[in-house]
């Protein structure tokens, strides 16, 4: 008789034990903290202060033993910050391109970012939102559209007639040219007319220049105002100062350019071409229901100027570079213009000829995988708290991805760190944007991709064609070409490249 409750006890014991077990587990389940992806030790204070002294450039090594042993994705810790690394490609593609809406933010700019960005009005800084597409959609419609783009070939031909006087005056007095002053005042003295619409006498262009490259250059060094800024307000005050001599220098100089193209605006003078500033000054913020006020075009005039002009002077020098030490390659570019050209006596390839040249591309490509002016994208910032690849990206985070890495990677390309432009020459629809598969990532890719690619190729292939066609460049008597790289604002030649021209007839 009695048997039968004691039965029904343990009957319900079980069902209770096993319902434990399975809510437990459930439950467990639910709750297991998901990690940011692994990295090195982290001693608070002590290894945060070490990564903040650490440049990108150096940076890069420490990476690249960390993802040796951690894989392909590490966090490091700064602070209470994370900073998430990202070498493979395949992970690149899926953040940026297959989940682009979530990947496509930019960090909260920091004290001395936000003097320079006017609080994150450009492009380039702007949170992902309905501020940075209309100044994007207006740079990439207004300006980098093929039709406009092609009314600023004039300007092009005028640069590349006074680059190639320059460099022949300089090697009739010279035996060895350093060519990257040359071709950074060319690049300046064209995206300066683009920018403001007027052709400037030198002197205007080298002070647009100056007050340029002396924050660009200069910026790392505002860095460290960025941590405790109201500590290093009173410390560090004479850096403060000098950040904002800076930036009221680059207002001094750019502002007559951008007040003269709004009075002619106001007269309704129509003549000549579009400007930057003219795109600029007609443009509406939707958030804040207003025009830009005249610091913020400031601020991305200052950002077309740098995002045009560094960038690609610095690939082109990495270019020729290669085209001096690997004379075999120079050559066959040159006999690849010839045959284009025909008997045509005139020296001078014209853009209509460009894509008729497909060697030309081949070696502007090789050089941008082999020498990535950036050899990382500015860095990222995830909408949400984002899981990926099973590790949690947090919003208060950056999310970094190694461009260098992924154009240097042996699984894909064979002997990477050579320059062999032969190696596009069978995948002539090879997609620079990496929007089907990355296999290098110059521009980034996805929402954030560089909206000036396609200029920056333009430049980069009617330059380069129309220096070897000119002249002969090869090394110097008792000279070499040294491929040492060092971080400026973008990775450039630790020994500036030094050449002897002579003019081929
Ligand atoms: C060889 C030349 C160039 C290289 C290698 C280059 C590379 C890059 C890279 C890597 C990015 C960051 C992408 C990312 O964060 O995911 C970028 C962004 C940008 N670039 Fe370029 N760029 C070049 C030329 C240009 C030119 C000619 C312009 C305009 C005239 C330009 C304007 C910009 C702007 C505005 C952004 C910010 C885009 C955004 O945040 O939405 N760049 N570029």
């Amino acid at each position: 008789m009695q048997q039968a409750p004691l039965m029904e006890a343990w009957f319900i014991i079980l069902v209770s034990a096993f319902v434990c077990v399975v809510v437990r587990a459930i439950f467990s389940r639910q709750t297991k903290t998901i990690n940011t992806p692994p990295g090195p030790l982290h001693i608070p204070i002590v290894t945060s202060i070490l990564w903040l002294l650490k440049s990108f450039s150096q940076l890069e090594p420490i990476l690249r033993t960390l993802h040796a042993k951690f894989g392909p994705i590490v966090t490091i810790r700064i602070g209470s910050q994370r900073a998430i690394f990202i070498a493979d490609r395949t992970l690149a593609h899926r953040a940026l391109v297959q989940n682009g809406s979530l990947f496509s933010d930019r960090p909260k700019a920091l004290a001395a970012s936000k003097i320079v960005t006017s609080n994150q009005h450009n492009i380039s800084s702007a949170s992902y939102g309905a501020t940075w597409r209309v100044l994007r959609r207006n740079l990439t419609s207004e300006m980098l559209h093929h039709s406009r783009a092609k009314s600023f070939s004039g300007i092009r031909n005028w640069v590349l007639h006074t680059l190639l006087a320059h460099l022949k005056s300089d090697s009739l007095s010279n035996d060895s040219v350093r060519v990257i002053d040359h071709f950074q005042y060319a690049m300046f003295s064209l995206l300066v007319f683009m920018c403001f619409g007027e052709r400037l006498d030198e002197g205007k262009v080298r002070e647009i220049e100056r007050v340029q490259r002396q924050l660009l250059i200069g910026f790392n060094r505002f860095n460290i105002l960025n941590f405790w800024p109201k500590v290093t307000r009173v410390l560090l005050r004479k850096r403060w100062e000098e950040l904002l001599r800076f930036r009221k220098e680059q207002e001094d100089v750019m502002l007559p350019f951008i007040r003269a193209r709004q009075q002619k605006q106001k007269q309704g003078k129509e003549e000549g071409v579009v400007s930057y500033v003219d795109t600029l000054l007609d443009l509406h913020l939707p958030e804040e229901k207003r025009k830009l006020n005249e610091g913020e075009i400031v601020t991305l005039c200052n950002e077309f100027l740098n995002g045009g002009t560094d960038t690609t002077s610095t690939a082109l020098q990495w270019i020729m570079a290669n085209l001096v030490k690997y004379r075999h390659v120079q050559e066959r570019l040159v006999d690849e213009i010839r045959e284009v050209l025909g008997e045509r006596e005139e020296r001078e390839v014209k853009e209509e000829e460009l894509q008729k040249l497909g060697y030309l591309k081949c070696v502007i490509l090789e050089g941008l995988r082999r020498h990535p002016p950036g050899h990382f994208v500015l860095p990222h910032a995830v909408t949400e708290d984002v899981i990926f690849n099973d590790y949690l990206v947090p919003k208060n985070g950056t999310v970094n991805f190694m461009v260098a890495e992924m154009g240097w990677d042996p699984k894909v390309w064979e002997d990477p760190m050579a320059f062999k432009p032969e190696r596009f020459m069978n995948d002539e629809s090879f997609d620079i944007t990496g929007s089907k598969e990355i296999k290098m990532m110059p521009f980034g890719a996805g929402r954030r991709i560089c909206p000036g690619y396609n200029l920056a190729l333009l430049h980069l292939e009617y330059f380069v064609a129309n220096l070897v066609w000119n002249f002969e460049w090869k090394v110097p008597d008792g000279g070499d070409v040294d491929l040492s790289e060092k971080q400026e604002f973008t990775v450039v030649m630790k020994n500036a490249l030094h050449v002897h021209l002579s003019p081929r007839i």
